[in-house]
């Protein structure tokens, strides 16, 4: 297939900016481009027929204004039609990419004084990756993981994208397996000029968030394979920011450190407020892109950018109008930290109340504890009986739900267990468990 000249000018501005990202981009990344079609007309029409007739978006109007059904309209309160059921642009609203990104300069100030692209909004985090999936993954392209991982990233990257998903294990002892890390990403490097790594903390299922140094280890390792001649991708999966509960873990996104280090490391942050606004189905997710540039950042991040924007044209077009601007209000609230520091609070009693309960010893003889101080949920390896087994012996005879992820380990998420029942799920778990040995 040609290449259109639109990417054609893109590629250019890209290759220029740092060529490793042209052998970094999958075969459509590198044919993607933000067509000056319909809405590239339409926006020059609302700029110069505002006050005359201007017949270019297939959206309806009445007198000028968004028509709309009372049925629908009665339940949007504070939004005006314009603004919540017409089409948002492909990009995102641009105030909530820019409130987006300032704020992602508070949350990590060691972001401080580096330049990386503004977020371009994705219909949720899910669809942030399936973005990136598109932009970067070809087939056979090696992706890597530890073995806890969320398992939606199977269906997204191996069953859709063809991607080679290749794990190592997360824990070494109590913490981030940083020799077994290291040693999964060599091999990959061996064989492969490009390789794809996904850093999930707080990580879904285990509810586990690296140290500082671990962090520090991870930037140095990948850094070091860039040094060496690989084009390394890292994408920060933060789903789960800051739903931190103790002291020890990173306080940052991994994306701060990895986006400044060297031309042949790509940093790509995927977040959103579904968790950290609790705001599930808003589906409202970012995906920014930081790397070292030649000349004007601007510019390189703008073709990124377009990119990124021609991909979700040809996919969802749009994410919602609705959503985004909901989430923009909440942004702009006065007192929406507070709000938010309110729901962690009580999230973190949870956590820690789970890790009080899981203290006494008669468990310790039949399940063993992963290590977690952080996100929604917390893992269990059990030792005497099989997950699957036991999450629908546990579901019919106490009624209790919890998620089995392989042969030995239970995902608990007790973002949605209330504090009082915590020690009655546990206990629940423990009798079946015990139902099971004896009917062994
Ligand atoms: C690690 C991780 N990434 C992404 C997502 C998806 O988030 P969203 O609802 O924004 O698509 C989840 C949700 O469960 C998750 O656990």
């Amino acid at each position: 297939m040609q290449i259109n000249p639109i990417a054609q000018e893109l590629n250019a501005i890209i290759k220029n900016g740092n060529p490793h990202l042209m052998e970094m981009f999958s075969k459509t990344g590198r044919r993607l481009f933000f067509p000056k079609g319909i809405l590239t007309q339409s926006a020059e029409a609302r700029q110069k027929a505002y006050d005359r007739f201007n017949a270019t978006i297939g959206i309806a109007t009445e007198s000028l204004h968004t028509m709309c059904l009372p049925s629908v309209m009665s339940h949007i309160t504070g939004l005006r039609a314009s603004d919540s059921l017409t089409y948002a642009p492909s990009y995102g609203i641009f105030a909530l990419r820019q409130m987006w990104k300032e704020a992602m300069y508070q949350k990590n100030p060691s972001l401080q004084g580096k330049s990386v692209s503004l977020p371009v909004v994705t219909n949720g985090i899910t669809h942030g990756i399936s973005v990136f999936a598109d932009m970067f993954i070809d087939p056979d392209d090696v992706v890597i993981f530890p073995d806890k991982m969320w398992g939606n990233n199977h269906l997204i990257m191996s069953v859709r994208g063809d991607a080679n998903i290749t794990q190592y294990p997360l824990f070494a002892g109590n913490g981030f397996n940083i020799a077994g890390f290291e040693q999964k990403v060599r091999r990959e490097a061996e064989n492969n000029y490009k390789i794809i790594v996904f850093l999930n903390f707080p990580n879904n299922p285990t509810g586990y968030t690296i140290s500082d140094s671990e962090g520090n280890r991870i930037v140095e390792i990948l850094t070091r394979l860039a040094e060496e001649g690989t084009n390394v991708i890292a994408v920060t999966d933060d789903a789960y920011f800051g739903l931190r509960y103790e002291e020890g873990p990173m306080k940052e996104s991994l994306f701060s450190r990895l986006c400044d280090r060297h031309p042949r490391l790509l940093a790509v942050k995927l977040d959103g407020a579904t968790k950290e606004l609790f705001v599930w189905g808003l589906r409202v997710g970012f995906i920014t892109y930081g790397t070292v540039i030649n000349g004007e950042h601007a510019v390189f991040y703008d073709a990124l950018e377009k990119k990124t924007a021609g991909n979700i044209r040809g996919t969802v077009s749009n994410a919602s109008h609705l959503g985004q601007s909901l989430v923009l209000k909440a942004l702009k609230s006065p007192s929406i930290e507070k709000e938010k520091a309110e729901k962690v609070e009580i999230l973190k009693k949870r956590a820690m109340r789970v890790k009080t309960v899981l203290a006494d010893p008669k468990y310790k003889e039949v399940w063993d504890v992963y290590p977690f101080n952080s996100g929604y949920f917390m893992c269990i390896k059990l030792k005497t009986v099989n997950a699957e087994k036991l999450r629908l012996h546990l579901l019919e005879k106490y009624k209790v739900g919890m998620i089995s992820i392989n042969d030995t380990d239970l995902r608990i998420a007790f973002s949605s267990v209330d504090e009082e029942n915590i020690e009655a799920m546990f206990e629940f778990l423990y009798k079946a468990v015990k139902d099971m040995e004896i009917a062994a």
